[in-house]
Order: structure tokens, then sequence, then C-alpha cells
């Protein structure tokens, strides 16, 4: 353990709520301990500036050897074409991103991607203009004065609206609004949005207009390496994904293009954006790259989509209404506009029940982002621990109590809210039970 005891007190409190309580929030998961081994290696000691056989500091023999290792299991894993490669170095999605836009746009161009609050990201482009209504019927959003996010600053941005009827990708209106607006790259995926997205229209509609093409995995990436959900790889012009949600790989991204694309991404990520490469990070992507390679990686993530489209059914029983109906993914969206609490209060309540999620905007969201309608729920992390339909019946069980016990208190201030719930004993047996639960399937920790 670690001698520092103020360190090593926090670490034990961390750990002990990772074990005790289940973690739904979708972009998250627990890794295996060889990945935090990895991770933890002395390869985060090394400088390595510069990519394989290139570096500019000496010493850098092994860094190259599993530097590589890294880019062969990730073509291996997403099977990318002969004249593909992949740029490991990116340190986290955003950069990912960020790193394509600077090798394929120049500063002033238009990007277009999906408008965030129906689950878009916010580096795909945010903006937005405060204390403004949006209009519900208005399809397309061309933001606003508060420039959030570096890739609104810099670049003209036009993000696409989901369907209002079917909270789904409105395939045709994406074009007309790309046909309007000549985006130079059109970008999807999302934090939000539960739904498989037609890749092959969306390269249709880029294609048309002239424009490059995006995919951001980062949600489903553990999806598409096991073959659960499509794959956007031989469609889209350049694919980015995060490493630690779905694909259960350490913290760190990947970018996939051609291998003529990946030598310009090389020098947007160096010098473009960062220095150094974390080079324990990407110790950490190989060992879980190549753990998707085993027959259990596959039954993980085909029992997580299963396990999130059962939880929408059993949440349909108590009159949840579920964002698209639905999930192919491992997250669903829960619209509370039906129920007393929204996403702030509600998401604070389940915590205190021993169950982890957040607030979440929806489509046609009426309310601010602080105090959302929807709360956001995904089942990889309870799916690595081998929890299966019957442990959800319970948990939608536990969610529902959560609802009813606490609409009681729905009209007060949050603090007021806060400090009822704290002292519910209702809730706390509700916070027993689910840490029972959580003792029959331990984390490895
Ligand atoms: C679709 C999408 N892209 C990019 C990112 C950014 O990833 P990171 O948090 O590693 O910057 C996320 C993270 O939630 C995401 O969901």
């Amino acid at each position: 353990m670690i001698k520092d005891q103020e360190v090593a007190n926090i670490i034990r409190k961390e750990e002990n709520k990772q074990q005790f309580k289940l973690s739904m929030i979708p972009s998250e998961n627990f890794f295996s301990a060889d990945v935090r081994k990895a991770v933890g290696s002395v390869f985060m000691h090394k400088y390595a500036e510069g990519n394989v056989g290139k570096r500019y500091y000496e010493g850098n023999q092994f860094v190259d050897k599993l530097e590589l290792l890294t880019i062969e299991r990730a073509k291996k894993v997403f099977s990318l074409p002969e004249n593909w490669s992949v740029n490991v170095q990116a340190l986290a999605g955003s950069n990912a991103n960020l790193a394509v836009y600077l090798t394929l746009l120049n500063i002033g161009d238009t990007i277009m991607g999906m408008y965030l609050p129906d689950g878009g990201h916010l580096s795909h482009g945010w903006s937005y203009e405060p204390k403004v209504e949006q209009n519900p019927n208005e399809l397309t959003y061309m933001g606003g004065s508060r420039k959030v996010n570096i890739s609104s600053k810099i670049f003209k941005t036009v993000q696409y609206k989901t369907n209002p009827n079917t909270q789904l990708f409105n395939y045709d209106e994406i074009e007309r609004i790309a046909l309007e607006h000549k985006p130079k790259l059109i970008i999807t995926g999302g934090t939000a949005y539960p739904r498989e997205i037609d890749y092959q229209r969306m390269k249709q509609i880029a294609e048309k207009v002239g424009a490059y093409y995006l995919a951001d995995i980062a949600h489903e990436a553990g999806l598409i390496a096991a073959g659960v959900n499509k794959s956007p790889v031989g469609i889209a012009d350049v694919v980015t994904m995060t490493t630690h949600k779905t694909l259960r790989a350490g913290r760190g991204a990947l970018i996939l293009a051609n291998k003529e694309m990946i030598k310009k991404i090389n020098r947007s990520i160096l010098p473009g954006l960062q220095g150094g490469p974390f080079n324990h990070s990407i110790a950490g992507i190989c060992v879980g790259l190549g753990e998707t390679l085993n027959p259990e990686f596959k039954e993980y993530a085909s029992q997580t989509v299963k396990n999130a489209q059962f939880l929408c059914s059993e949440l349909q029983k108590y009159n949840f209404q579920i964002v698209s109906g639905g999930t192919d993914k491992h997250l669903i969206l829960i619209d509370l506009t039906n129920k007393p609490l929204l996403g702030k209060k509600f998401a604070r309540a389940l915590d205190y029940a021993g169950i982890i999620a957040n607030m979440n905007t929806m489509p046609q969201e009426k309310q601010s982002p602080a105090n959302p309608s929807a709360l956001r729920l995904g089942t990889p992390w309870i799916t690595t621990r081998g929890m299966k339909e019957s442990e959800i019946t319970l948990i939608a069980a536990w969610i529902n109590q959560v609802m009813e016990i606490c609409s009681q208190w729905n009209e007060l201030e949050f603090a007021d809210f806060e400090n009822k719930v704290k002292s519910s004993p209702e809730i706390a047996t509700i916070a027993n039970q689910v840490q029972e639960l959580c003792m029959n399937f331990p984390l490895e920790i």
C-alpha cells in the first residue's frame, strides 16, 4: 500500500465505493488487474516524443516495441484494411478529435456534428446562447456566443438534431442540412444516443457535399470490437475512439485512418497538440486490446447489450419512459418528464441508494443542463462484474423504489431534498441491499 497515509486513505475510500456501489455510468468500466498493472508500469518514466523508429530521445527501443504491438493489435481488433493504420498516442478522446480537425481542416472551416442536448459531444463543435430557449421544431442548430469548446472557437459549426417524434437520426434532414451548409467535416457519435448509426448513409451524405466523414465511436468501441455493433471501419474516412469505456482497455484514445492520413495525424498529435505520449497508458491499451480477442470479451459485450435492453423493459414496467423506446447499445436514457423527480435530484437520490448514474439532457429538452429531464444509465461495468438479467430485475425495482420514496420531497430546494434523502431509512435499506448484491460480484481490486 502507498505509504502516504493521506492519499492511501482517499484511495481506500474510492476502492470501497467502487466495490460496494453499482457503477452505472455508461462511459465507465472496471479494468482488469493486468491493464492496471501495465498502466502502473515503468513505462511512465520514459519520454518518447515521436513515432515508432523515429524518436527525439534515445532509449526508446522498448517503447517502440510496445507502440508497434499496440498498433498491430488495434489493426486486428478493428479489422483494418491493409492500407489503414493507427495513432495510439492521443491522451483522450477530445484530443483525438482535435487532432483529426487539425489534420483535415483550416481554421474557420465548417464542421457538422450532432446537437449536444440530443446526445452529441462537446468536442463536436458545441456552443450555445445563454438563456435563449430552443425552438423544438427547428432541426438545425447554429450554436451561440458561448463557445465553450475549442472546436466551436476555431471552426464554424452547424448541428443536426434527432427526429422529434422518434428521437432517432433523421438522415433526410441531416442530408438537407449538409447540402445547405456544406461542412468540410461531418461527425457522428455521441454520449447519449442509444441507437446504432447508419454509417453507410452518413458517408453517402458526406460524399454528396464533398465533406470528410469522422465516426467517433468513443462509447461503442468495445461493442464494435466484439462484433456486437456494426463498424464504421472501411466506410468513414477516419474513426476515433476512447479506450476506457466499453473497450475496457484503460484510459486513452485511438485514431484509425488510411496510412497517408495517419502520417499527418501523427504530426497533428506531436508537435501539433501534445508533447510526449503516455507510454504507460499505451501499455494498458495494448493489454486491453489483447483481452478483447478472448471469447470472454465477446460474451461480456453481448451481455452488456442484453442487460441494457432488459433494463429498458424492466423500467418500462414501472412506467419509466425510455428515449427512442429502447437501446441497441450499452446505454439507456430515461425521460423523466412523467415523473416527480428530474435528472439532478433523481441521480443524487440514486447515489445515496448505492446506484451511480448521471443526469442528462434529452431530445426536445426544455430544462437547463444543470437540471435536465433525463437520467442516463449504462451496463458495461455491472456486466464486467458478471451481473445478468436476474440482477437487472433487482436494480430496476430499486430504481423505481428510489423514485417512489423520494417523490414526496420533489418540491424542496436541492439541499433540503438531499438532507431528506440522506437521512431516509428506506434509502439506507436499499443501499444495504445494493451492497449485498455487490458482495456477490466482488471486484478484484
Ligand atoms: C462521443 C465522445 N467523444 C469524445 C469523448 C471524449 O473523451 P475524453 O473524455 O477521453 O476526452 C467522449 C467522452 O465521453 C465521447 O462520449
